[in-house]
């Protein structure tokens, strides 16, 4: 089963470069299923009911959020009644889900959108997540009830999410780290079968600050005691499409193979 995993949408930059691509990978890239992270999609902050439905359209099976998930509080009445956008799990007394099983050609695919707990600022108030993930890996087991399971740990720091690779290693098909916006170069399998990258990065505007004008962000860095902070603003320019595709045995559940996919504006390192 071949998977692609897009990291958090951005603006307008990265709606755009998901509609310029997303369609034609399906066929190209002979995708069984999608899952976007789509908690910056509305103007940096959130997602909308329209803008989750777009991504649906454009292929989308899953869409995952994170601490920004209900920014927009409209999406609270949409989110209770479409399961397949899943906010954290560890979300504490929340609307939604944290889960979503699909099925797909006969197997069960499990989506668990997870967030993180260090340096992670949430309106909401929210659960450990190691113990958390621990409690639903009980309920589902890989290749005893479900065939598939693919976790979203939304997190800020590179430790923890390199621990929870190897706190889940052989439990789980996939361990992808969204949040920090900038993609790292760890992608692999662990040694249990578990494919792993600490960060898929984002889609959108790369010629930014995560996703943010530089003006806008830089300006909260010079920020004196008192001063009041400038909106962050999201930039505007052509996105590139980060993601990484995944290959499951689906007689076991391990990953086979996973790769860093970039489509758009890709990243300038010279000739
Ligand atoms: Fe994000
Ligand atoms: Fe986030």
């Amino acid at each position: 089963m071949k998977i692609l995993f897009c990291g958090d949408v951005v603006g307008r930059s990265g709606r755009e470069v998901l509609n310029k691509y997303l369609p034609e990978l399906k066929s190209s890239l002979n995708l069984d299923l999608i899952i976007v992270n789509g908690e910056n999609s509305a103007h940096g902050f959130g997602i909308t009911q329209s803008i989750a439905e777009d991504i649906f359209k454009l292929g989308a099976d899953i869409i995952t959020l994170g601490n920004h998930s209900f920014d927009n509080q409209n999406i609270l009445e949409y989110i209770a009644k479409q399961p397949k956008l899943i906010r954290p799990i560890n979300y504490k007394n929340s609307t939604g889900e944290g889960l979503y099983v699909l099925e797909h050609n006969g197997f069960k695919v499990l989506v668990v959108n997870l967030l993180g707990k260090l340096f992670m600022h949430s309106k909401i108030a929210f659960d450990d997540p190691f113990i958390c993930i621990d409690k639903v890996l009980q309920e589902y087991k890989l290749k005893e009830n479900v065939d598939v399971i693919i976790v979203d740990f939304h997190a800020e720091t590179t430790s923890e999410k390199n621990a929870m690779g190897f706190f889940l290693d052989g439990r789980v098909s996939a361990v992808f780290g969204t949040h920090t916006h900038i993609l790292t170069n760890d992608t692999r399998i662990l040694s249990g079968g578990t494919g792993y990258q600490s960060d898929v990065g984002m889609c959108g505007d790369y010629d930014s600050v995560i996703g943010m004008t530089k003006e806008s962000a830089l300006s909260a860095f010079f920020l004196q005691k008192d001063e009041t902070r400038t909106r962050l603003a999201p930039a505007t320019g052509e996105g590139m499409l980060a993601g990484v595709v995944l290959e499951i045995d689906e007689n076991t559940g391990k990953c086979i193979f996973i790769e860093s996919v970039a489509y758009g504006k890709i990243f300038n390192r010279g000739q």
